[in-house]
């Protein structure tokens, strides 16, 4: 793809900002989105102004800010329609009670609110407001008849309150929106298909204190689950002990050990379509985890002893009638040929294969899929990046498997 080729595919949001204190949140919004390759055009209500200026979100979107009905820089004299004609979505971000009332009313009385009457893309809004403004009859009432005009609301959530009190009211962090609008941009390539994944470590005591466990970040699966989420997919995601936040959208169950994460995937394994397997599983466990913490003797060596793990690809792949298994192998050497023989052992349609010293805790990561097709080498890229590849070819093996079956 040429660099006019992708410059043409980006997409494109036009992002509102209303009078909120959150709206100092707006400036890392607008990073956070273009990292994500999403070209931002910034519009702001007279309050917003008051927040923020219109020159900081200028300089960091790249385009001009627009906040008034008359601004002589569109040539047809029509901001309220043409600002809004190449998007993919409006995002408001922080949205007031002000602003849902006049949106839910349909109240058109400056550029943003005229704007959003007189758009053709969809409208995502980010409420933040006090916590009591949140809560009032008024506002849910507006909240239930936006979401009943199809808008997307996202958030908020609970916390800590710019006015001093805590509760409900709280703009998402830009991060999580900036993933949520994402994932809201993607296209649907996993629509309608429930995946389970597994990731990051297990953690298999020792005594009370001490364990066995390894150093997977979580980072990776994290990764693939919030690109599942955004091709459309309805992901669970039974994760190790990892210090992530969970991926927006997910149904997330936490585990300490390998047997807990056997238990976890065998509760929701009858219901996937596609399971993917990127936990760093401990093959072993300790026949006999102590209560207490084990003191120290004088005995020269301490012998603890090691009992092997339940295979979690291996049962789910060798089901009777197996979900589209998608399993991991971390080697240290000869990465391709092991990796196609424990795809060959685990019978698993598709084996990611990754060098384990490169990618263990990286932001980055070089790997193979390999398939009953071969091998296929994708380039070194961020996580995220490298997800969004792997979930792409799933899709493409699916489809195929789909059409044959057909
Ligand atoms: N896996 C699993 N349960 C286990 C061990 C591994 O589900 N008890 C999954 C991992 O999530 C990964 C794949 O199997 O998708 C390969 O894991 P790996 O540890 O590389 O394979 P092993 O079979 O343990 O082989 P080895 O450690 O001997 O290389």
């Amino acid at each position: 793809m040429s660099d006019i080729e992708r410059k043409n595919d980006r997409k494109k949001v036009l992002l509102g900002l209303t009078g909120g204190v959150a709206a100092y949140k707006a400036a890392e919004l607008v990073r956070r989105l273009g990292d994500r390759g999403i070209e931002v055009h910034v519009v702001m209500t007279e309050a917003a102004c008051g927040f923020i200026t219109p020159a900081t979100l200028q300089a960091l979107s790249g385009h001009p800010v627009y906040t008034s009905m008359w601004d002589g820089r569109i040539e047809n004299g029509m901001p309220h329609i043409e600002l809004s004609r190449d998007k993919d979505a409006i995002v408001v971000a922080p949205a007031t009670a002000d602003f849902m009332a006049k949106a839910a009313l349909g109240l058109a009385d400056d550029l943003l609110s005229t704007l959003c009457l007189a758009r053709d893309c969809p409208l995502i809004v980010a409420p933040a407001m006090n916590r009591q403004m949140w809560e009032h009859p008024a506002t849910q009432r507006n909240v239930a008849q936006l979401k009943r005009d199809g808008v997307t609301i996202l958030g908020p959530e609970s916390g800590d309150q710019a006015c001093g009190e805590t509760g409900m009211g709280r703009m998402l962090e830009p991060d999580t929106l900036a993933e949520a609008v994402s994932a809201f941009l993607a296209p649907k390539i996993l629509k309608g298909k429930r995946v389970l994944m597994t990731a990051g470590p297990t953690f298999e005591p020792i005594d009370a204190v001490r364990g066995i466990t390894n150093r997977s970040s979580g980072k990776m699966g994290y990764a693939l689950a919030r690109a599942a989420i955004a091709a459309g997919a309805e992901v669970t995601l039974i994760s190790g002990p990892v210090s992530l936040n969970a991926p927006f959208g997910a149904a997330v169950t936490r585990v300490q050990t390998a047997a807990e994460m056997f238990e976890a995937v065998k509760k929701h394994a009858a219901k996937a379509d596609i399971f993917i397997g990127v936990a760093a599983v401990a093959d072993y466990r300790t026949s006999a985890p102590r209560k207490h913490k084990i003191k120290k003797t004088e005995e020269d060596q301490l012998h603890i002893s090691l009992v092997p793990n339940p295979d979690i690809l291996g049962w789910i792949a060798s089901r009777p009638k197996p979900p589209f298994c998608v399993g991991f192998a971390a080697e240290s050497r000869n990465l391709d040929a092991y990796a196609d023989e424990k795809r060959r052992r685990k019978k698993v349609r598709l084996m990611i294969a990754n060098l384990a010293q490169h990618a263990i805790g990286a932001d980055d990561n070089e790997v193979s899929m390999l398939d009953d097709n071969g091998t296929h080498r994708l380039p070194l890229a961020s996580k995220d990046v490298v997800a969004q590849q792997i979930v792409a070819h799933i899709a493409g093996l699916c489809d195929s498997k789909a059409r044959k079956s057909k």
